[in-house]
């Protein structure tokens, strides 16, 4: 008898990535334009990135030769309607040969319709604000599902549809990072960059307003009965952010308040979806005023947070209580140069996952964020939370041991 836990069957076991942090060259997205502008607040542009777009194969090939049986990606809206109302066969064609070449590997496939990245077009439109945008979207999803419907297991609308609210509320106001020019003079270049006033500047990440979320949500509601309509046995749902928030002395009110607006809200979006995404890094510590930052003595993972993996096992309960769904972790690392940091993150935040589990709560999947070292959208490719190491410089893939780690519980279905 082993000690091990054992993970229910058909558990699915995953990793995630986002085109544009993975793909390369997404010159038709918002991001491509607001990464090369004068008065920029990344680090660097994407450029290649890790150059999937071409490399896919390889890449899924790795995926699913470490283990793991699913693998969740986005497809590009820029790239499949790169102008407005003009959809491209030529992208269609090419997430078909990813979904085959899933298949072919065993993999399930989870798709993420939209994450973060948007058509320019979207954005000269009002982006974010407009909420003309939430049809948009839902006809982009519908076409996505009726051309390749037959190899998608399942869909999430909007990454971490909550984040331009987190950020608005949690992190807005902060220093800019060093070198960089505050984020009004970058919002200024940018809505310039795209034709439109200060405020309808409205790229995904930094529509943080209350009016945003109701775009957005607005969005979610109609993907959902836009793709039903295609094919209705497609399991649907949206993912969220959830750092664990945690109350300090005191501060109690402010919690519940600032949970309220981040998270509460977003769950009532749910009525009628068929499963929640849970994504967790770390905790929020929160007083009286709002975010305390970080504890004194614990350790920080590279982007600055707590390394606090007992976040899940609080974010997937809360989750799992409010929105009464089906729970998977679409979204779980860590961002760390130490690698055996990674896979003792990764152990003790699994350990959470087996107590749920335990507890009989109904969680159906895990997906590590992520596959490989990525574009760290603002911060460029200096966090690296990949379970595969990339050389940028060459592209050569090379398997860190927390991968060899991950990809050997998930094959063995026990931790
Ligand atoms: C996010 C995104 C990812 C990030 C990851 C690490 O949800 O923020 O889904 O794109 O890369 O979270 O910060």
């Amino acid at each position: 008898m082993s000690d091990k836990f054992q993970f229910p069957e058909g558990f699915v076991w995953g990793t995630a990535t986002a085109a544009h942090q993975v793909e390369g060259n997404n010159v038709n997205s918002d991001f491509w334009v607001m990464e090369h502008l004068p008065e920029t607040i990344f680090v660097e542009p994407s450029g290649d990135a890790i150059d999937q777009y071409h490399r896919y194969a390889d890449d899924i090939g790795m995926i699913a030769d470490l283990g793991f049986n699913s693998y969740r990606f986005s497809v590009e809206w820029a790239r499949i309607e790169p102008e407005r109302g003009r959809f491209s066969a030529a992208a269609i064609n090419h997430y078909r040969r990813v979904l085959e070449t899933c298949k072919a590997h065993g993999l399930q496939t989870m798709v993420t319709m939209h994450h973060f990245t948007s058509p320019r077009w979207l954005i000269e439109d009002g982006g974010w604000l407009n909420i003309a945008s939430a049809e948009k979207f839902a006809n982009y999803c519908a076409f996505v599902i009726q051309e390749l419907g037959d190899l998608i297991d399942s869909v999430c609308t909007i990454n971490e549809v909550n984040i331009p609210r987190m950020v608005a509320l949690l992190w807005a106001g902060g220093e800019p990072q060093e070198g960089m020019p505050d984020f009004m003079s970058f919002a200024n270049t940018a809505s310039a960059a795209f034709g439109v006033e200060m405020q309808a500047f409205a790229p995904f990440f930094f529509a943080g307003s209350p009016e945003a979320r109701d775009v957005m949500l607005a969005a979610h509601r109609q993907a959902v009965i836009a793709m039903k309509a295609v094919k209705p046995t497609l399991p649907i749902g949206v993912t969220v952010a959830m750092q664990d928030m945690q109350a300090l002395p005191g501060g109690e009110r402010k919690r519940d308040e600032l949970r309220y607006e981040i998270q509460d809200v977003y769950f009532e979006a749910t009525k009628g979806d068929d499963f929640f995404g849970v994504q967790t890094y770390s905790r929020d510590r929160i007083d009286a005023n709002g975010a305390a930052g970080p504890e004194e003595g614990v350790e920080l993972t590279q982007m600055g947070y707590e390394f606090w993996p007992e976040a899940l096992g609080a974010t997937i309960r809360y989750a799992a209580e409010k929105t009464g769904l089906p729970i998977f972790v679409t979204e779980n690392g860590i961002g760390t140069a130490d690698d055996t940091r990674r896979q003792a993150y990764y152990e003790r935040a699994l350990a959470c996952v087996a107590d749920c589990l335990r507890d009989g709560l109904d969680v159906r999947g895990y997906y590590a964020w992520s596959a490989f070292d990525n574009f760290e959208w603002l911060l460029g490719y200096r966090p690296t939370f990949g379970l595969i190491a990339v050389d940028r410089a060459t592209q050569v893939r090379t398997v860190k041991p927390s991968g060899k780690w991950l990809g050997t519980v998930a094959s063995s279905n026990q931790l």
